[in-house]
């Protein structure tokens, strides 16, 4: 088959993965983080390098090894994310953002441990910056890969996203059903494309759904080129 697994049909092209969860400080021993374990970003790195490109992982704390051939480059909060995603922008041909990147963090991060007082405690929250949608105004040839993790109205928000970001594929899931979303080893996805392309793929394991979104953004290149 013309998609072998060990087919380079990446090679020559660098790939920006984003994977995992942000943490955002609220002071020395406490953080605001999500339920991403970072596997599906780890899958298509792997898959990636594994197809001839030349991959870079920018990654949240996770429990998850460096996948082979692939340079990681560890952070923790979505502003750390934001300006190692920046720096290496302008030099790569695709970025695929499969982090959970935190949306808010707290707006005063504690330099000592917070005692607890009498009483309810409200904590303000602002909003980080939306690394995709930045790249989406910035982007001059690069391919932009979203993701989308809903719980509902799934091909709405996943198409709104697409606009709004400027994206040319999005790969959304229901992370509500049984055997999709974060800490799992499958996925159930479906991916929009720019062209109003829909394709929906059934259960997977994330190796699996890995490679599909690889080959999907590989015949993406290949029909606007
Ligand atoms: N994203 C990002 N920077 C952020 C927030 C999200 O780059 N500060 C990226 C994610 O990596 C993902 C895509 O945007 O590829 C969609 O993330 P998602 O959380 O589903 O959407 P949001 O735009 O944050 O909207 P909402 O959380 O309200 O659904
Ligand atoms: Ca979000």
């Amino acid at each position: 088959a013309y998609f072998a697994t060990h087919n380079p049909f990446l090679k020559g092209k660098k790939v920006l993965v984003t994977a995992g969860p942000t943490r955002e400080k609220l002071d020395p021993v406490r953080f605001f983080s999500n339920r991403s374990t970072g596997k599906m970003g780890y899958a298509i790195a792997e898959a990636a390098a594994r197809f001839g490109a030349e991959v870079t992982l920018i990654s949240g704390p996770t429990e998850l090894e460096a996948p082979a051939n692939v340079e990681i480059v560890r952070i923790e909060s979505a502003q750390e994310m934001y300006e190692a995603v920046m720096e290496r922008f302008p030099h790569v041909d695709i970025v695929i953002k499969a982090a959970a990147v935190a949306d808010y963090r707290p707006k005063h991060v504690f330099a000592k441990k917070m005692k607890k007082q009498p009483g309810d405690y409200v904590i303000e929250m602002e909003r980080t910056t939306d690394i995709l949608k930045t790249l989406g105004e910035q982007k001059t040839s690069q391919i932009l890969v979203g993701f989308a993790a809903e719980t509902d109205h799934v091909e709405e928000y996943a198409k709104q996203k697409l606009e709004s970001k400027q994206l040319d594929m999005v790969v959304a899931n229901n992370i509500s059903e049984e055997g999709a979303g974060f800490a799992g080893d499958t996925n159930i996805v479906t991916i929009f494309k720019r062209d109003g392309s829909v394709r929906s793929l059934p259960l997977l394991p994330k190796k699996q759904v890995a490679e599909e979104i690889l080959k999907e953004i590989h015949q993406y290149i290949e029909a606007i080129r």
